[in-house]
C-alpha cells in the first residue's frame, strides 16, 4: 500500500477566473500556476495533492464525502460558499479529518460580508489573505496535523 498521505484541495467559485479576475486582489496567478505549485510543495513533504475546482456547491459537497474515505485531509477554498452555504459547512461538519479553510485575500479586511465564514466553525483551522502562499502555508499545517 502506498504510505504517502493524500490530501484533496477544493477550489470553489470563480477561482478558474484566477489571474483574470480582479487581480489587485487576488494576485496575477492563474489556477494552473498555483495548483502547479501546491502540486510540488506537497511532493517537497511526502504529501500526494489531489486538486479540483468546481464552480458548483453540490460537486464540492459530494468530493468532500469522498475525501472522508479516502483522504488524509482536506484543504478548501469555498470561494463566495464561504460566506453562506450551510450546506458545504454541515458537509465539512460530517466528517472526521482535519481540515484548514484557505483564502487568498484577508476576508477580513474586505466587504463587512466577506467578514463573516459560516465555515470557520466547523474547521480545525484558517489561512487568510497571504495570496497564492496561503495554500502552501495550508500545506505545512495539513502535514504537520496528519503526521501527529
Ligand atoms: C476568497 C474570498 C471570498 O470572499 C471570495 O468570494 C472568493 C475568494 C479568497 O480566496 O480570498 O471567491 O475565498
Amino acid at each position: 500500500m502506498d504510505s504517502r498521505k493524500k490530501i484533496i484541495v477544493l477550489h470553489g467559485p470563480n477561482l478558474n477566473l484566477l489571474g483574470q479576475r480582479e487581480p489587485e486582489v487576488y494576485g496575477f496567478q492563474n489556477l494552473e500556476a498555483i495548483n502547479r505549485s501546491i502540486a510540488e510543495e506537497g511532493q517537497k513533504k511526502g504529501l500526494d495533492t489531489e486538486i479540483r475546482q468546481s464552480n458548483s456547491e453540490g460537486q464540492l459537497i459530494d468530493w468532500i464525502h469522498e475525501a472522508s474515505t479516502n483522504y488524509a485531509g482536506i484543504i478548501i477554498n469555498p470561494g463566495a460558499f464561504t460566506h453562506y452555504s450551510l450546506a458545504i459547512r454541515d458537509a465539512l461538519a460530517a466528517i472526521d479529518l482535519p481540515i484548514v479553510e484557505v483564502h487568498l485575500s484577508n476576508i477580513y479586511a474586505r466587504e463587512e460580508f466577506r467578514s463573516r465564514s459560516v465555515i470557520a466553525p466547523v474547521v480545525t483551522g484558517q489561512v487568510s489573505g497571504f495570496g497564492a502562499m496561503s495554500y502552501l502555508a495550508a500545506l505545512n499545517i495539513m502535514e504537520d496535523l496528519i503526521r501527529k
